[in-house]
């Protein structure tokens, strides 16, 4: 792989929000005769560094797909250390968090996880929340058309006959957000699995085949410089 050092990044280029499809820790795994759940505690350790990485990179805000509203389907035991995991890496983490003054938010529908892991989602948001770094952006039983079906509903609920885009924008777990610029997706796969459906519209895909234990900061580094190559027209010449 071509190597690319944050320094040579256009510093005055890059997204204002980039979002993340974590994907390969099973076949990560696999490829090493290990569990599946070894790939998943593995894809933490990639979290810290691409957490670090688009903090220090003065990125504002970063979306990490960790569990979709689809994932439930998986086998028992795998969901249950999914969960643990997660509990156990924003409980670990959050110090790690706050020294790089990042603040958290969840989206999704936080509601149905396990008290476990709402009660440390609510604690890390609590502890992190007069920071002004980086935005992290945790996808937590998150399915994008639940999310539009529940905006609508809302808006719905609020008295409205019909709705705008920017009111309909406005009424999703990204409110006030800028939509992303840049969507990566480790491990080869080419769609989006139900992920920000609404606020992808324009975004630059980039998928890469390195799986999500492997992905380090020089490969988000070339993600970024791949990016910056780009002309974007929103439909414009
Ligand atoms: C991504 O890795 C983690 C989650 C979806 C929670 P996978 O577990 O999907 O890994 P593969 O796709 O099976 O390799
Ligand atoms: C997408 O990965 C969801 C997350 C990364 C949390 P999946 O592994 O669940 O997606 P599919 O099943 O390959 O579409
Ligand atoms: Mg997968």
């Amino acid at each position: 792989m071509k190597t690319t050092s944050g320094s040579s990044l256009d510093k005055s280029r890059l997204p204002r929000h980039l979002a993340i499809i974590m994907d390969g820790n099973g076949r990560w795994a696999k490829s090493k005769g290990l569990p599946r759940v070894a790939g998943h505690k593995a894809g933490v350790d990639s979290v810290r560094e691409i957490v670090r990485a688009c903090s220090d990179l003065r990125i504002p805000v970063l979306t990490l797909y960790a569990f979709s509203t689809e994932n439930w389907a998986r086998p028992q035991d795998e969901v249950t250390d999914l969960m643990g995991l997660l509990a156990f890496a924003l409980r670990r983490e959050a110090d790690m968090l706050d020294k790089n003054d990042v603040r958290l938010q969840a989206i999704g529908h936080i509601a149905g996880l396990p008290q476990s892991v709402r009660s440390e989602v609510e604690r890390a948001v609590d502890k992190l929340k007069d920071n002004t770094g980086l935005l992290l952006n945790l996808a937590l039983n998150y399915g994008a058309r639940q999310e539009i079906v529940d905006g609508v509903n809302r808006l719905i609920a609020e008295g409205r006959k019909s709705v705008s885009a920017d009111e309909l924008s406005g009424a999703l777990y990204t409110a006030g957000l800028p939509d992303p610029d840049l969507v990566i997706r480790t491990s080869g796969e080419m769609r989006v699995s139900n992920f920000l459906l609404w606020q992808i519209a324009y975004s630059e895909l980039y998928v890469t085949p390195v799986f999500w234990p492997d992905f380090r900061r020089e490969h988000l580094h070339a993600a970024l410089a791949d990016y910056q190559r780009r002309p974007r027209r929103f439909g414009g010449v």
